[in-house]
């Protein structure tokens, strides 16, 4: 998958998939399922690490995992997250970074969050040959100043995300992440644009949609989300299955005489 294919498919009106991945076993799922794109998302400082948040993943994090999915995938188009902190200092850091990204992972493009505070890095990557897609709405990087994870985009804030989204594209972003916005608000800015947007909890109008993995497969014990679809429960098979094998261990049945060597 291309950039210029991703294009098509919005122009021809077909949607577009798209899952965060953060290893080499299921990439090669996500791959086999057909998934237009895989994003290496610094919700692995979540869902990988088990924080609380996505502050403290590092360019480092980013790195490995996106070589671990890279490995484990050809088709998807890769994109992976810029962390907090690797471009909000200067647009020099920002642009180093970006291109560390791409040069250790072989991945695709970056993703980074806001909106005119960061159009300037987005024009200079690009520039540099990294493509970008920018990310607008509940933008968990500033979780502290937005006051916790909440929709977006309501009232007057609505004018100010709909120019940014704007000028993002003007700036060069070839693809734009939406999330957690009202859905109205995100059709608004799909119809505006020619770049394609992938939503998250932004209702069903833009060209494509996103998902955590972990969310989408019924993985996690956290509440879930009002935009979030568990498309299985793996959760349940995975804890039966393990249950049943610590349960064969204890009573001697497994491994049975044609599971060993002889
Ligand atoms: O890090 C991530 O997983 C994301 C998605 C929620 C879009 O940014």
């Amino acid at each position: 998958m291309t950039i210029a294919q991703l294009w098509a498919k919005k122009a021809e009106g077909k949607k577009i998939s798209m899952i965060t991945t953060y290893d080499a076993t299921f990439a090669s799922l996500v791959d086999a399922a057909g998934i237009d794109m895989i994003l290496v998302g610094d919700s692995l400082g979540n869902v990988m690490q088990g924080g609380s948040s996505t502050l403290g993943v590092t360019v480092d994090d980013v790195i490995y995992h996106a070589r671990c999915v890279m490995r484990g995938c050809s088709s998807p188009f890769v994109v992976v997250d810029m962390p907090f902190g690797s471009y909000q200092v200067s647009d020099e850091d920002g642009v180093r970074n970006g291109i560390r990204i791409l040069k250790e992972t072989g991945a695709h493009a970056v993703k980074l969050e806001g909106g005119s505070r960061v159009l300037g890095v987005v024009r200079r990557l690009v520039d540099a040959g990294v493509p970008v897609m920018g990310h607008l709405g509940l933008t968990p990087q500033s979780v502290n100043v937005l006051s916790g994870y909440r929709v977006q985009g309501k009232g007057d804030d609505a004018e100010t995300l709909y120019n940014d989204a704007l000028a993002l594209a003007q700036a060069g972003a070839f693809s734009l992440v939406l999330e957690c916005v009202p859905r109205d608000l995100a059709k608004r800015v799909q119809d505006a644009l020619d770049i394609p947007v992938v939503g998250i909890g932004a209702g069903p109008d833009t060209a494509g949609q996103v998902l955590v993995l972990q969310d989408c497969l019924g993985m996690t014990a956290a509440k879930k989300p009002k935009f979030v679809r568990k498309f299985a429960s793996l959760a349940e098979t995975i804890t039966d299955a393990l249950r049943q094998y610590a349960a064969e261990v204890e009573a001697g049945t497994f491994p049975s005489d044609s599971e060993s060597y002889h």
